[in-house]
């Protein structure tokens, strides 16, 4: 099998609607800081480009939880690789995933994060898979909705690699010829 991936959104198209994104959000929350939770690994390069667009208040906590093993079908089962480094009590909490899928990850962890204490809790997602979703996530702040293919690049990945491309792009497999 030999992998490649067809371009979906250029690095040029992702970085004007993050300014978008920025400019949106910066509106939202004038007057108050604003704690990213930075979803790893997939959420963190646009987690940090995100932040640099931002015009308030910024502090920056990173989490590591999957439902994904080395395949593109979700196994249903969430796992907390990295907690928090502190508490999310009384803050305005934004989460920065890099795509919704089935949802069942992102509606634990925001039930999780109100449990925890926090003031407000919003989600904010490069991509949105909603043709997937099994579990209702409401998603605030949305990059682009895209059809059910399975993309790599800008943070995601499959099997670990292409997380570093800097455009999103769409992971074809073909078969070899003999
Ligand atoms: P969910 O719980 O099914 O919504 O899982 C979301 C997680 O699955 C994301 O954070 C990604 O890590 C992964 N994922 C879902 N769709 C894709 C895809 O098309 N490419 C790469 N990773 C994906
Ligand atoms: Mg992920």
């Amino acid at each position: 099998m030999t992998e490649s991936v067809r371009e979906l959104i250029s690095e040029e198209e992702i970085g004007k609607r993050i300014r978008e994104l920025g400019e949106q959000i910066s509106r939202d929350y004038a007057g108050s800081t604003i704690k990213l939770i930075i979803i790893l690994k997939g959420g963190c390069f646009f987690g940090c480009e995100l932040a640099k667009r931002l015009s308030i208040p910024v502090e920056l906590d990173f989490m590591a939880v999957s439902s994904y093993g080395n395949s593109t079908e979700s196994s249903g089962v969430l796992n907390v690789q990295k907690d928090l480094d502190d508490h999310v009590i009384g803050q305005d909490v934004l989460v920065v995933e890099d795509i919704i899928d089935t949802g069942r990850t992102m509606s634990y962890l925001l039930e999780e994060l109100k449990r925890r204490g926090a003031k407000s809790v919003s989600l904010c997602a490069l991509l949105d898979k909603p043709d997937r979703r099994v579990a209702e996530v409401p998603i605030d702040y949305c990059g682009y909705r895209i059809p059910d293919k399975f993309v790599v690049g800008y943070g995601l990945d499959y099997a670990q690699r292409y997380r570093n491309l800097p455009y999103i792009g769409i992971i074809e497999f073909l078969e070899d010829e003999e």
